[in-house]
């Protein structure tokens, strides 16, 4: 048996040296090591030798093993790093796996849009947070504690982190910036803020618990309301092209006065200007507007003297525009898109067409 076991170690270990590639490699791993191998058949007659030579064979037996099987791995080792594959042959013609690239949101590319129509016209974009105070959310904007207009601007309320103290709340909208901005800025200024806001209500193809807007304000000397026509019509014609119309119609927010809500004529039928549309039926038809031809696209307003008082300002002294968007609203209308949930499901078969 000792004489065997030498006689195959000094075999084995010379075939290994010389083994140059994974094929030769294998073919000895197979032919000693293997089920069949040379040195599993020793294992094999272990049996038959004498009690008293068993365990000085076995130890040898073992060693040998473990020589040849570090010999052939150390081979492999360097054989898989010098070595190509034989018949493996790198086609550096054929086309590349191309990673996929991301892209900017829908949502954030429809507030870039906006935020650069505004900049254009000379605002800076400024940002507020999104954890918020009552006095910001409501009591800086004129909403006082029991006044029903605060139903709007419900939201979702935060466990304070002292009991006595008065909760944080998610906002519920971006109006709680111009506070913020007017009570460590002199006018005059204008910025517009876009953001993530906030409301408890049930999800459906138009209400999300969670929206952006895009807020505006302007305050200065002699702020007019003509001044907010002439800015939103140009924004109406920028964003949803030259032959949008605009108009204003009588509204109430606690932060401006007076106000109003704004409505564009529609995108997809054009409202009463379309001069394809033949018959009043088919405009009743007009999936996008319902027939009224009108879309509602924000509120805006003069500052109201109120929300001045509340920073500090003279409310003699400086006039202010504000404005407020819904962007998913705006980016629903401009790209025809019928349902909100569409923004927030991750679907790449929908941000893929952005
Ligand atoms: N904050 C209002 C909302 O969320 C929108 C708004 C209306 C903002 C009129 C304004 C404004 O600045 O003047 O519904």
């Amino acid at each position: 048996m000792k004489e065997k076991i030498r006689e195959i170690e000094r075999q084995a270990l010379a075939e290994a040296a010389s083994a140059d590639n994974r094929d030769a490699i294998e073919v000895l791993r197979v032919k000693y090591l293997g089920r069949k191998g040379a040195i599993t058949e020793l294992f094999k007659k272990m049996a038959e030798v004498p009690a008293a030579e068993k365990a000085e064979a076995g130890i040898l037996l073992n060693s040998l093993k473990n020589k040849v099987a570090s010999a052939l791995e150390e081979k492999s080792r360097s054989a898989s790093v010098s070595e190509e594959e034989p018949g493996e042959k790198i086609d550096i013609t054929l086309p590349g796996i191309a990673p996929r690239l991301g892209r900017v949101h829908p949502v954030i590319k429809t507030i870039y849009e906006i935020c650069d129509i505004f900049v254009s016209l000379g605002f800076r974009v400024v940002e507020g947070p999104e954890i918020e105070t009552e006095r910001y959310n409501f009591e800086t904007l004129n909403i006082p504690l029991e006044h029903p207009s605060r139903d709007a601007f419900d939201t979702f309320y935060l466990k304070p982190a002292n009991p006595q103290t008065r909760k944080p709340l998610l906002r519920s909208h971006t109006s709680p910036v111009q506070t913020r901005f007017m009570e460590k800025n002199k006018p005059p200024f204008s910025i517009v803020v876009p953001g993530k806001v906030f409301r408890p209500d049930a999800t459906d193809a138009s209400h999300s618990f969670q929206f952006h807007q895009v807020e505006g304000l302007a305050v200065g000397d002699n702020i007019r309301f003509s001044d907010l026509k002439g800015l939103l019509s140009t924004f109406a014609k920028q964003m949803f092209g030259p032959n949008t119309r605009m108009r204003f119609r009588p509204s109430f927010f606690p932060f401006t006065e007076p106000s109003a809500e704004v409505d564009i004529s529609c995108v997809i039928c054009g409202g009463d200007s379309n001069e394809q549309r033949t018959t009043n039926d088919e405009r009743q038809k007009c999936s996008v507007c319902g027939g009224k031809g009108w879309l509602e696209i924000l509120g805006a307003g003069m500052v109201n003297p109120k929300v001045f008082g509340h920073v500090g300002y003279d409310p003699e002294k400086v006039t202010g525009l504000a404005f407020g968007m819904g962007v998913e609203r705006i980016a629903m209308l401009k790209y025809g898109i019928n349902d909100i949930r569409f923004f927030f499901e991750n679907d790449e078969r929908f941000l893929r067409q952005f």
